[in-house]
């Protein structure tokens, strides 16, 4: 059942109850999954009672969203949901949100060196980078075939907290065999400064991997190239636009991962053009979150399965981690289709 404001309260009315403001801050519009992941938020908690304060940070700006988040402070949310932009730059602001003891739950990405993020909820990051490895060594069957393979690496914003787990659990995978030398680095690029891509930006992505690829002489009458990771699929698909400018085709593809099945990068692995994604989710961790804000506005225990993790640098931050998981051309159709995540439609090439 889902509990509404009104009933946690109980003599309460719906309208009464929804004077409950939530803030929900977002980084951008520009990426499909944060205006799903906001949408979602809205939906739940508005079905749940609150009223919501949704608000996107422009594109990915840093001002903005803290410019959002003093409005959200002052005009009285209960609670606040932040997806940050820069998970540093929050302290100032947030030590308004804990003097006037509003919770704030940090949504995806932990929010770093400051003591008033209450909870975080997120997927567990570093199996998504895992996972991401793990295709990568068994496609190119590393265990069982004599390599050498050529690998190149790009990993996410360098002030997203994440990729310390995306690209860290891929690497945890993946650097045994770059130091045995199974699989090369052609360029040499392997520290996590030089392979990120700030913002998360498609146009970077695909600048340097075209750069990569003249600097390597990379191509399909060039130099072998087996497979490029990713940590996500906005990067994904600034790769797929180089490789394919450089002449790649279905059929000689390099292998590579992403994570958050965009419809771009979905259609890319139908076409045969990206190897493989993540889906997380995001009605799962909205529903997640409502839970928490319901708890906490209750003020019961908040359910939590993880508080080790996630240390913000003042405190570790405790977390619920919600599963992600694998997806392929072969299993799209039953994890995004039938469980109605998108349609039909959303996936025509
Ligand atoms: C999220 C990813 C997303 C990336 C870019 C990360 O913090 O966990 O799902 O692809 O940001 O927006």
């Amino acid at each position: 059942m889902l509990l509404t404001v009104a009933t946690l309260f109980g003599a309460g009315t719906k309208e009464d109850a929804s004077v409950i403001k939530i803030g929900v801050s977002m980084p951008t519009q520009s990426l499909q999954r944060w205006n799903q992941d906001g949408a979602n938020m809205k939906s739940q908690l508005e079905a749940a009672g609150y009223k919501v304060d949704l608000q996107y940070a422009g594109d990915n700006d840093i001002p903005t969203q803290v410019a959002q988040l003093e409005n959200m402070i002052t005009t009285g949310c209960k609670a606040l949901v932040i997806a940050s932009i820069d998970g540093s730059a929050l302290s100032e602001v947030l030590k308004q949100a804990k003097a006037k003891d509003i919770a704030v739950i940090a949504y995806d990405r932990l929010i770093m060196n400051t003591d008033a993020v209450t909870y975080y909820a997120t997927f567990d990051n570093f199996k998504v980078g895992t996972i991401q490895g793990t295709y990568i060594r068994d496609a190119l069957k590393l265990d069982s075939t004599p390599g050498p393979y050529y690998i190149e690496l790009f990993t996410g914003s360098p002030d997203d907290n994440n990729i310390n787990f995306f690209f860290g659990g891929a690497m945890s995978i993946l650097e045994p065999y770059i130091k045995s030398g199974k699989l090369i680095v052609r360029s040499g690029q392997t520290t996590k400064a030089q392979v990120a891509t700030l913002n998360w930006s498609t146009e970077e992505a695909q600048k340097r991997m075209e750069n990569l690829i003249t600097a390597n002489n990379y191509g399909p009458k060039g130099n072998r190239l087996d497979a490029v990771y990713s940590s996500n699929d906005s990067i994904a698909n600034g790769l797929t636009n180089a490789l394919v400018a450089a002449g790649y085709t279905k059929d000689n593809f390099p292998i590579i991962t992403g994570q958050d099945c965009d419809k771009p990068s979905v259609k890319n692995m139908i076409m045969g053009l990206q190897s493989m994604s993540i889906f997380k989710d995001t009605r799962t961790l909205a529903s997640k979150v409502v839970e928490m804000v319901n708890s906490i506005v209750k003020g019961e225990k908040v359910d939590i399965n993880d508080t080790e993790t996630y240390n913000n640098g003042v405190k570790v931050v405790p977390s619920y981690l919600c599963d992600p998981v694998f997806a392929t051309v072969d299993n799209y159709k039953a994890l995004l289709i039938d469980s109605g995540y998108y349609t039909e439609a959303d996936l025509k090439i």
